[in-house]
């Protein structure tokens, strides 16, 4: 029999399970809650409070796991008495859950079905509460889980949270709403498939990195690409987005240097870039903010930029 890890931040108190959790013990692995049964609000903080992170299934139960996640987050959105941290902070879970699986595995028909799933919810949970994005955004990675991968599954969760309220405050059609939230999630595909010294990168400003190191990572949106392209359950339009998420319409992005951007490019391109300042090089958001007034002018459309400022100052953020 076949165990597949869950995080423990995405369990809910009183949601009735649906499925066996068994924990880890160093030599054996043990019935933890019973799928008739749901977790109490106190295993949960005793689990969290002893750092663990991780809850084993078994395989077969994934469906029946991701029906659960589903019913957590409507539940848990719905509810006033759950505070918007915690909100956040399942969504969070869920989210990054999804991101690090992408991150494992990204050739996968799985992979890109749980994508599908987590910006379904998304999309869901950030048109029920105005206030969610801005939970999402202040809620901190705790330092001793800060690694690099850590980050780029905050990154991919944050970016697609961005471009779906983005979108919708823009009104873009439903499609394309769905497409951006999938391809968040995917954009940076790319560094999956890198060496340690190319992962740094991402963490590394353009204007600080050497030649050679710059030629690499304008190759990303394309690695990343090409891993979805030939893949008949990813959509055309999520691939496109992958592969055009650095440009801008000034011509000074990468890879193909385009100069017209649709209004979904442009969504993708500005929420990956602001919270890859945010997320991955430690800006605050008020230095990103200023940024766009000094360093982005003829990146995005003006009409654009105007709408996401006003966006961004709605949201809190
Ligand atoms: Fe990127
Ligand atoms: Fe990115």
């Amino acid at each position: 029999m076949g165990f597949l890890p869950i995080r423990v931040s995405t369990l809910k108190s009183d949601i009735q399970l649906g499925f066996d959790v068994y924990i880890q013990l160093p030599h054996k692995v043990l019935l933890y809650a019973r799928g008739s049964d749901d977790i109490e609000a106190h295993r949960i903080k005793y689990l969290k409070g002893k750092k663990v992170r991780k809850l084993f299934i078994q395989e077969s139960a994934e469906s029946s796991y991701q029906a659960y996640i589903d019913r957590c987050l409507s539940e848990a959105i719905n509810d006033e008495s759950t505070s918007l941290e915690e909100k956040s902070s399942l969504v969070i879970g869920a989210g990054e859950a999804t991101a690090e699986r992408i991150y494992e595995d990204p050739h996968s028909k799985k992979s890109y079905d749980a994508a599908q799933n987590t910006a379904t919810n998304l999309i869901n949970v950030l048109g029920q509460s105005d206030e969610l994005l801005r939970g999402i955004f202040d809620h901190k990675i705790d330092e001793e889980s800060k690694s690099n991968d850590a980050l780029m599954q905050r990154h991919s969760v944050n970016t697609s949270s961005l471009c779906i309220s983005f979108a919708e405050y823009l009104k873009l059609d439903k499609s394309l709403v769905e497409f951006l939230g999938v391809a968040g999630l995917f954009h940076d595909i790319a560094y999956s498939q890198y060496d340690e010294q190319k992962k740094a990168l991402f963490f590394k400003p353009m204007k600080e990195m050497e030649a050679a190191e710059l030629t690499e990572y304008k190759e990303h949106p394309k690695v990343g690409s090409v891993i979805l392209q030939d893949k008949d359950f990813a959509s055309k339009e999520v691939i496109d987005l992958v592969l055009s998420h650095e440009e801008k319409k000034n011509g000074n992005g990468f890879p193909n240097k385009l100069t017209q951007l649709t209004p979904a490019q442009e969504v993708m391109s500005i929420c990956a870039f602001y919270d890859r300042e945010v997320t991955c090089l430690g800006k605050t958001r008020a230095e990103v903010l200023d940024d766009f007034n000094m360093n982005q002018l003829g990146n995005y459309e003006l009409d654009i930029m105007k709408k996401f400022k006003a966006f961004v100052k709605k949201a809190g953020l």
